[in-house]
């Protein structure tokens, strides 16, 4: 951890035109500096840096924030990352918080550095071995020529051959001094019980290394070369102190700028997928190579983009598998898509039959939504049994229960009433019940994210997991963060124009119902937004950018990386063509929906409090004239939609 002196220190040393200069060529324009937008393709120069406010701003994707989250969008560094990356760059000594290491610690410590090390030493033997040697070039090297890969690529992936004989490896790392106990450790030697020579587990395979996010190899796979063997086709790393399979997806060091470039990720199944879809032209692209997408894989994606397309093969047998990868991206808020290949095609045989554009093009058209794809799949199993279509359904809603932002979950619930014709009521209900199914199911070990949120008591308990009240909240401070200073236009009871400010409309919604806020974050920001308007400032996301705290930056380049999407919304008959055109309704919407849960809240908690003796006329009153209020809301809502 670093300490929050050295954060403060870092802040008030780095100049955010000396970091972005770095990156952008910056004319001076003013008392600002202008450039090309290092994030879009543009003519017009549309990057703005202020040095006096210590900010940049990129007109074009309308991201913007301070220095650090300038490394943080640019070089997909994490906020340490980011922290170290600047503090280096100005010679500031880092002082962790302090700590004393224990000897087991520091044993582990120096093993990983070792392990590393060995790795690096291991894929520059395996690919030495590829290109420098007889047995390499004509076995390992031309098996890549065959399956039509370049030289270049094979370089980009840093693809290796691991000879025929049993300890090629092994020796040669003995000789340069590595233990045996380190080469246990790395999985790359075995050493049978008790033999005195150890053997190499990669023999007279093609090697594909597995690199981490910031491109250290981490682990390998290893292809058989003949079909005709026994063995298993692939052959991996084991798990070991730098190699958990779960937490890694092959391709993602190579793929990761253009990922967040195009922002959208690819994920296909194996390693060839990977490499072929890159020499194609085509770079987005991951692979969890074998294993089931886990929660930490789509981790790694979510720092660079929330938009995922699976691809399948045409007769995978795990596509029925995919459901429950489908409903694991969807609890983690990503928008997925999925496509699957024609007869037999996987995305390596597809890409190279047909030319860049045409696979471009394929993989936008043809992917479908989860609704679709899942339709598809589970409706052809039922044919025109009705039990089993009702099951279809239900296994559809169910998807969708996973989905975490209500908006989008309705949104989805009113295109599988279209699609088949039933009322969205009943679909409701049926998501509720499917809710309260799914909570059940998730563990207390499973959430612990929530158990650090302020607990709510009396929300109605299909939401036992999900506090909706706290992520309206959220949704709200997002929005003075992101827009406070945008004006809306607005119509009064009496139909009398006028206008308000994001920040002000928001602030005045909070005050009207004296609304206890729930996170002690939110309160700070809001706080310091309530005292900007009684001084005449608007302070949304430019002001608490420059503030010194670790915990509001964090959340403000959160908030600032994230436009709201509106393509997603012109499919299901929502035209807005620009963001601005949606953020009133969007605010409006929040606003309303906000006050729904907090109503729901209170008249939850009068509930509670009904006393058995004395006359509750009172407080039945008020909750009848709450439920109404609630009722107007949710036809406001509905008209919304
Ligand atoms: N895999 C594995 N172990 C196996 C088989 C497969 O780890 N015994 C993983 C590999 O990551 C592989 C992926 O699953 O890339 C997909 O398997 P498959 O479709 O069989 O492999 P392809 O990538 O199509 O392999 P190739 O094209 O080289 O035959
Ligand atoms: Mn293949």
């Amino acid at each position: 951890m670093i300490s929050k002196a050295t954060i403060d220190k870092i802040f008030s040393t780095i100049r955010v035109e000396e970091i972005v200069g770095e990156y952008v060529q910056l004319k001076r324009a003013g008392s600002n500096f202008k450039g090309l937008s290092p994030f879009h393709d543009e003519k017009t120069p549309s990057f703005v840096v202020s040095p006096s406010k210590q900010i940049w701003k990129d007109f074009s994707s309308g991201k913007g924030g301070t220095a650090i989250s300038f490394l943080m969008e640019i070089e997909n560094f994490t906020y340490p990352e980011a922290l170290r990356h600047a503090a280096k760059k100005y010679g500031i000594e880092i002082e962790e918080d302090k700590r004393e290491y224990t000897e087991e610690e520091k044993q582990q410590q120096t093993d990983k550095e070792l392990l590393y090390k060995i790795h690096e030493v291991a894929n520059d033997f395996f690919q030495h071995q590829l290109f420098d040697t007889e047995e390499g070039r004509s076995i390992g090297y031309s098996y890549f020529k065959e399956r039509g890969l370049r030289d270049e690529i094979i370089r980009k992936f840093q693809l290796g051959y691991s000879p025929e004989q049993k300890n090629a490896f092994t020796e040669f790392a003995l000789d340069k001094g590595y233990s045996k106990d380190i080469l246990e450790k790395s999985g790359l030697s075995i050493f049978p019980d008790h033999a005195q020579d150890g053997v190499d587990r990669f023999r007279e395979r093609v090697i594909f290394p597995i690199h981490s996010f910031s491109g250290r190899v981490l682990g390998f796979g290893a292809r058989i070369l003949k079909n005709n063997v026994k063995t298993a086709k692939y052959l991996n790393s084991p798990e070991t102190e730098i190699y958990h399979k779960s937490n890694v997806l092959y391709g993602l060091n190579q793929s990761k700028q253009s990922i967040s470039k195009h922002n959208l990720c690819l994920l296909v199944e194996g390693y060839m997928d990977v490499i072929a879809l890159h020499q194609a032209g085509i770079e987005n692209v991951v692979s969890s190579s074998g294993t089931a997408l886990t929660v930490e894989q789509i981790k790694l994606i979510k720092r660079l983009t929330e938009n995922v397309t699976i691809l399948f093969d045409g007769d995978s047998a795990g596509i029925k598998a995919s459901f429950r990868s489908i409903d694991m991206l969807l609890s983690e808020s990503m928008n997925i898509r999925i496509l699957l290949f024609p007869d037999g095609d996987d995305p390596d045989s597809f890409s190279r039959k047909h030319p860049q554009e045409y696979v471009e093009n394929f993989i936008k058209n043809e992917a479908r939504d989860f609704i679709d794809f899942k339709a598809e799949i589970l409706l052809k199993e039922a044919a025109e049994d009705p039990i089993k279509k009702a099951e279809a359904i239900r296994d559809i809603v169910k998807s969708v229960a996973f989905v975490t932002n209500a908006l989008k979950q309705e949104i989805y619930l009113k295109e599988i009433s279209n699609r088949f014709g039933l009322s969205e009521q009943s679909l409701f209900n049926e998501l509720n019940v499917q809710k309260q199914i799914k909570n059940q199911q998730v563990s207390a070990v499973q959430r612990p994210a929530v158990a650090n949120q302020v607990k709510l008591e009396k929300v109605a308990d299909v939401f036992e997991t999900v506090n909706p009240l706290l992520i309206l909240e959220e949704k709200l401070v997002e929005l003075m963060l992101k827009y406070g200073d945008r004006v809306l236009d607005r119509k009064d009871e009496e139909d009398q124009a006028f206008q308000i400010t994001v920040i002000e409309e928001i602030i005045a919604h909070l005050e009207e119902d004296s609304y206890e806020v729930q996170s002690p974050l939110n309160q700070k920001i809001i706080e310091e937004i309530k005292s900007g308007i009684s001084e005449n400032q608007l302070r949304a996301g430019d002001f608490f950018k420059t503030l010194m705290d670790e915990d509001i930056t964090g959340k403000v380049a959160d908030a600032l990386v994230e436009p709201y999407e509106t393509s997603d919304w012109a499919k299901h008959q929502i035209f807005f063509s620009t963001e601005e055109e949606v953020l009133p309704k969007i605010v409006q919407d929040v606003i309303f929906r906000h006050k729904r849960e907090y109503i729901l809240k209170i008249v939850n908690d009068m509930k509670a409090e009904l006393s058995e003796t004395e006359n509750n006329d009172e407080t039945y009153r008020k909750i009848i004239l709450l439920n109404q209020l609630r009722k107007q809301l949710d036809e406001k809502l509905y008209r919304i939609l």
